[in-house]
């Protein structure tokens, strides 16, 4: 089956080089049935590119614009709300993906804090083990014109190094934990978490939740673990 790189003539703004990653990703999964969450649809051609995509998939969009799929398919199901809204996340799971998703894509709000909020819902709660989440943009948080983005190189953000400083003086980067940047950041901790949680005075070590973070300019992709035990 040949693998569709060419989004445009859905009105979805993806590009080649997203969408080679895409490929990469879901090349395991193309022929089979899968259940696919895309939250932030737009007018909704993405969800009609997904289901020629994966031929034997069920593509289930969100968002709180109202979205009519005129030319749409008996295996696209779109639901009206906010990704930040958990119940209806869940509903949303329960209706569609009650096994769980095997993908799910975040191209809505690109806020930090609407972000974070459907990702550790559905990540711990609604993902299967092995899947995939994509956060999209998550470079907004690097602009100072996003409205809780901010750049690295602000001075207040850095850490200023003296003249002179030894390599070993340095213990903190230049960096800042804004919008999705911050996210993504939060992510990493959660890469780290079996050496975040042991240690003296950690009493409850565990290992992370996730298995795999692939971080690429304007999209991240973060492979679910199996559930998390105690090494
Ligand atoms: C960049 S567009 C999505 C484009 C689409 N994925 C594509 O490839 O064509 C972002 C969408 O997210 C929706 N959105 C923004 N904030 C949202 C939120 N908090 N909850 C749900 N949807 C949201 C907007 O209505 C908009 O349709």
């Amino acid at each position: 089956m040949p693998v569709l790189l060419d989004a445009r003539p859905y009105g979805s703004d993806r590009d080649e080089y997203m969408l080679a990653h895409y490929a990469r990703q879901f090349a395991p999964l193309v022929d089979r049935d899968i259940r696919l969450l895309e939250i932030g649809v737009g007018g909704g051609g993405s969800l009609r590119f997904w289901a020629d995509y994966f031929p034997k998939g069920r593509i289930v969009g969100l968002d709180m614009a109202a979205v009519d799929l005129r030319e749409g398919s008996e295996r696209i199901t779109i639901y009206h709300g906010m990704q930040q809204d958990v119940n209806l996340l869940t509903r949303i799971a329960c209706e569609c993906a009650p096994e769980g998703f095997d993908v799910i894509i975040d191209d809505a709000s690109h806020i930090g804090a609407l972000t974070r909020i459907s990702f550790w819902h559905l990540l711990t709660r609604h993902l299967k083990a092995g899947g995939i989440f994509a956060i999209e943009d998550w470079g907004t948080g690097y602009w100072d014109a996003w409205p809780d983005g901010r750049r690295a190189t602000d001075p207040d953000l850095r850490r200023q190094v003296t003249p002179g400083a030894t390599a070993t003086d340095v213990t903190e980067f230049p960096s800042h934990v804004s919008g999705l940047v911050g996210v993504i950041k939060e992510i990493v901790d959660e890469v780290g978490m079996y050496d975040l949680s042991t240690g003296p005075g950690t009493t409850s070590p565990r290992r992370s939740r996730i298995d795999r973070l692939e971080i690429l300019p304007g999209v991240a992709f973060v492979t679910r673990a199996a559930e998390p035990d105690v090494r």
